[in-house]
């Protein structure tokens, strides 16, 4: 499934990493943090995710000027056992933190089949899939998740409840692609309804509710009054609830409202937390079986009859992964909220793109 942007400036990955990691440098990050984190958007906006790729960075050094980021703290074990551990992230980039603690919870399943990790003290992770990627490229099967300050309601409420607090899993495969599924617990992301807005598209009446809880259509008010509804109803709730308790009433992170959000001008720090859950498929069954009735699996999905005007099935990732083909064989087609925000961080932090033959459209 393509995706074509107006205006654009289609920029190779490696460019653009290069450009990311020096705005980072410049920031004061260590190389590790800066590489880790320019690892984790760029892929994201190869995977088309564009929402939370590097369109996220510009904020995210926003923080770091702001104190609401450490550029040189690191995060620590706060306690563990064999299968698992919290992580207190210390306000340290939360990218470069999430992937090492999925790289953590990828160490205890080796040693015992399944790890955990949970983390605390930390900020905007970006896209959920990235780390749950992480787990299925080293062949377990992994889940990411975490918790966001409260923009959605709840069946029978009116007002912010809980945060759109996504989740990811993904698995390897043999033949066939990994299998990953990459997804807000919110009807749809907030960015949708801001694009809706801003280009004045009309919207269904599942996205919103009003200030009396009612649905809505009418966005005019949002974000003000207007705010998010779960997706699936009361199936989206359940599970933004389950990503809640692993994320942060376990991790002693902040729960539900005394989270804070992380684009708003505050002192505050956000104190966001994360789970990462790695399960070490080889050890339950050898792994060649296991990629093997993956692919079986798969191959009956796809197979499946199909709907009248449908011409083919995807699995989850499956047009997330097309598009990284695309983007690395031609570049990442870059659309123009993401261009203007590279600009403002190039301008932000005093580097010219130019440098990284990096073309945004100046
Ligand atoms: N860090 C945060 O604070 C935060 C908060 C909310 C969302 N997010 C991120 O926002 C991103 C977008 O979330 P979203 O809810 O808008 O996602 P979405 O509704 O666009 O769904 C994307 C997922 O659905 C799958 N999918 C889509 N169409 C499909 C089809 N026809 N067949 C099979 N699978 C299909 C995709 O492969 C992908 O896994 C995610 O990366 C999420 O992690 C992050």
């Amino acid at each position: 499934m393509e995706q074509k942007h107006a205006n654009i400036a289609a920029v190779t990955a490696a460019n653009l990493t290069a450009f990311c990691i020096a705005t980072m440098q410049k920031s004061g990050l260590s190389d590790e943090d800066a590489r880790l984190t320019a690892e984790v958007l760029v892929t994201t906006d190869t995977l088309g995710t564009f929402t939370h790729g590097t369109r996220q960075l510009r904020g995210l050094l926003k923080n770091v000027r702001d104190g609401r980021l450490s550029a040189t703290a690191h995060e620590e074990i706060a306690a563990e056992g064999p299968a698992w551990a919290i992580v207190d992230a210390h306000y340290a980039m939360p990218p470069a933190v999430s992937y090492r603690s999925m790289e953590l919870a990828m160490q205890k399943a080796r040693a015992c089949g399944i790890g955990y990790v949970g983390v605390r003290h930390s900020s905007h992770y970006g896209a959920a899939g990235f780390y749950a990627n992480l787990a299925a490229r080293n062949d377990m099967f992994g889940l990411s998740m975490c918790n966001v300050d409260p923009c959605m309601t709840v069946p029978g409420s009116k007002g912010r409840v809980l945060g759109t607090n996504p989740i990811a899993y993904a698995a390897p495969a043999g033949a066939e692609r990994s299998v990953y599924l990459d997804i807000a617990t919110s009807a749809v992301a907030a960015t949708k309804i801001y694009a809706a807005k801003s280009l004045g598209t009309p919207i269904p009446d599942n996205w919103l509710v009003d200030e009396d809880g009612l649905p809505t259509s009418d966005y005019s008010d949002f974000p003000e009054k207007a705010v998010q509804l779960p997706m699936a109803g009361h199936k989206g709730y359940g599970l933004a609830v389950m990503v809640e308790i692993l994320t942060a009433v376990l991790t002693g992170a902040a729960v539900m409202s005394e989270v804070n959000s992380w684009v708003i001008d505050s002192p505050e720090p956000t104190n966001e937390g994360h789970a990462f859950i790695a399960i070490d498929v080889g050890q339950i069954m050898p792994l060649g079986e296991f990629k093997g009735r993956m692919d079986g699996m798969i191959r009956e999905i796809k197979s499946a009859p199909l709907a009248k005007g449908a011409d083919r099935i995807y699995l989850p990732g499956e047009i997330e992964l097309e598009r990284r083909d695309s983007a690395l064989a031609q570049g990442i087609d870059l659309p123009p909220d993401v261009l203007a925000s590279l600009r403002g961080l190039a301008e932000d932090v005093g580097i010219d793109p130019a440098q990284f033959n990096l073309d945004l459209g100046i």
